[in-house]
């Protein structure tokens, strides 16, 4: 047993040696203090396994949906190749774990025969669950310290499979062992008669793990190529199915045929690829496809929906709040997303769904999701590779979450974009003004109101048609169902940035007084204007100044603590960096402020 005297020096270089032995690759999830560490020492160890001759290697498979890193081992003994998944970090147990189940096929359990199920062991199980692993192996450590007894190895066996029945596992094995005296890792002991399975790497030896089943051919294109000749090819690693030559093969996004005229590898061209090879296939004829774009067969697409639903698995400090546009990166594809709803959060250790608003930092939750354009995608139990998605953060470019996608909601596939003849632009024309919004930011008694009411009343006077959006009137109507709190000042501001988009391209100059507190809506109601005139104006009044106004006492009622979340004493204010124009709000008067903005912007 060993990994030879030339060690493969990558995933993918060790998959395609010794071809003929079948891969098994697993994830260790750990619940004992450095269990996990003595029991694949001893693994190593007593199966003769060179340790040092392991190579570490970091994820590199990039196009894949989930790319977050995680390190791997892998060795062979004389009838399986294996590939260990290391989920190192305690703390961010999520952030390694991920990624390293998403492409594992089963997962070792380790529970202490001592303490049996823990928490940890069900949110762990739920989470595999989640990843869609469907074989489970639960190895029962330090049954030595339990005199060996067959009762706490009954116990727990039993109330592990009673939790886990609901996650749907094809093969729960549990198997009792002693890491530091190498009890049933590689060989049976004397010790157990009780216990008549096989030791642990035997069972991993001969454990089968049933084909997925996917056959459909799935190619995300990473990049464009020119092959020899002035023909493009395009380079990705096929996600599902087979191609061959002379294959007809289609793009999801423009629905555009071609066949394929060869397929290249860095080893030489082939007449027949398959899921997880590498390579650039050209076709026939010229068609345009970028990166991002999918190549499938006709007849046999992945959905295609800017609405669909799935669970997400959250791993940022900072909780997920509804409306917040985060990118999505799904295989080679980026768009621009928002949860529209969090359906339920999970309790991971009764596995009941409650209602939620918001979803903290290693919570999995089920949530719609609602892209700002159509992406494709297969479900994630049908394909893990182009079902899957992280969600990055848009200011940070951190990954906050990972995503599995259940199903496309219908209703964007029955939804449309209806044109009408008649545009913002002609609209504006018979106004005889050009459409604006105009985004005022700024503390509570900043001057907003106050400053915005005079551009108004001067505009009115002009015979300029203009509209006002302002934080206290709108939340008494259209958004009467938000307080407060961080998740509700996003949708207030979503909400608000619809509206201020439509009254613009009425052809109206809307002026939109918000606190609007956070730098990513300010973005978001930016972008939702499209190409709509936007420009953003800091009312920059200190705090001490806009507490010693006080015009609604509510800076006193925050203070004595009868007001919570209030802007600027108990709730953030992120000041904008690089507003269009910054007003001084405490130097100079109301007027003199709606006169800059008049000027600034040729009101
Ligand atoms: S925002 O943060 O979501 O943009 P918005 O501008 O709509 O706030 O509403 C702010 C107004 O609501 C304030 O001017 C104030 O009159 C009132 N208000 C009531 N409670 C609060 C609070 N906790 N924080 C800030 N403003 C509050």
């Amino acid at each position: 047993m060993s990994v030879g005297s030339n060690p493969p020096k990558s995933v993918a270089e060790f998959i395609t040696a010794e071809s003929s032995k079948n891969l098994l690759r697993f994830i260790i999830c750990d619940n004992v203090d450095d269990g996990k560490s003595t029991l694949i020492d001893r693994l190593f160890f007593d199966a003769e396994i060179d340790f040092s001759l392991l190579p570490v290697a970091l994820n590199t498979e990039r196009d894949q949906g989930i790319t977050l890193d995680a390190t791997y081992r892998y060795f062979s003994t004389d009838t399986r190749k294996f590939i260990v998944a290391d989920t190192p970090d305690h703390q961010q147990y999520t952030r390694t774990m991920v990624p390293a189940a998403s492409t594992a096929d089963l997962a070792i359990l380790l529970v202490d025969g001592r303490t049996g199920i823990l928490n940890q062991t069900r949110r762990h199980a739920y989470l595999l669950s989640v990843m869609a692993i469907k074989h489970i192996v639960l190895v029962i450590e330090k049954i030595d310290l339990t005199d060996y007894s067959a009762e706490v190895f009954e116990a727990i066996d039993r109330d592990f499979k009673s939790f886990a029945e609901p996650l749907g596992f094809t093969t729960i094995k549990s198997i009792p062992t002693s890491a530091l005296k190498g009890d049933k890792l590689i060989e049976t002991s004397d010790k157990m008669e009780w216990y008549k399975g096989p030791a642990l790497l035997p069972y991993l030896e001969k454990v089968e793990i049933a084909s997925d089943g996917f056959n459909s051919f799935r190619f995300p294109v990473q990049s464009v190529k020119r092959v020899g000749s002035e023909i493009p090819g395009f380079s990705g690693t096929i996600r599902g199915g087979s191609v061959c030559l002379g294959d007809e093969v289609m793009v999801t996004s423009s629905l555009k045929k071609s066949r394929v005229a060869d397929i290249v590898t860095i080893d030489g061209n082939l007449t027949r690829a398959n899921t997880g090879d590498a390579v650039t296939l050209v076709l026939e004829n010229e068609i345009d496809i970028s990166r991002g774009d999918m190549l499938a067969s006709p007849g046999d697409l992945p959905h295609s929906s800017d609405q669909f639903q799935a669970r997400l698995i959250w791993m940022h400090d900072e909780a997920l709040l509804i409306g917040r546009s985060y990118q999505l990166k799904i295989g080679t594809q980026i768009s621009n997303v928002q949860i529209t709803d969090i359906r339920h959060v999970i309790n991971v250790n009764s596995l009941e769904h409650l209602a939620a608003r918001v979803v903290e930092t290693n919570e999995i939750a089920t949530c719609n999701f609602s892209t700002s354009k159509p992406v494709f995608f297969d479900a994630y139990n049908d394909n893990r590779a182009t079902g899957s998605f992280i969600l990055i953060d848009r200011l940070t470019k951190a990954t906050v979450g990972a995503g599995m996608i259940d199903f496309s909601l219908r209703r964007a596939d029955n939804l449309s974009w209806q044109s009408f003849d008649t545009d913002a632009s002609a609209r504006a024309s018979m106004k005889g003004q050009v459409p604006k919004i105009l985004w005022f930011v700024g503390l509570s008694a900043s001057g907003k109101s106050t400053i915005v009411d005079i551009i108004d009343r001067k505009l009115i006077a002009r015979g300029v048609h203009t509209y006002i959006l302002d934080g206290d009137n709108v939340r008494h109507g259209l958004n009467r169902d938000l307080g407060f709190t961080d998740a509700d000042r996003v949708e207030n501001i979503r909400r608000v940035a619809e509206v201020a988009r439509l009254m613009a391209d009425a052809g109206l100059v809307v002026l939109a007084s918000f606190i609007s507190p956070f730098i990513r809506e300010r973005k978001l109601a930016r972008e939702i204007a499209g190409d709509l005139d936007f420009h953003e104006v800091f009312v920059d009044t200190p705090l001490e100044i806009c507490e010693a106004r006080d015009p609604k006492g509510l800076y006193a009622k925050a203070r004595s603590g009868d007001l919570a979340n209030f802007t600027g004493i108990s709730s953030p204010f992120e000041a904008p960096d690089d507003p269009d124009l910054c007003l001084p709000g405490a130097d100079k008067s109301a007027e003199e402020l709606a006169d800059m903005v008049i000027e600034k912007f040729k009101l």
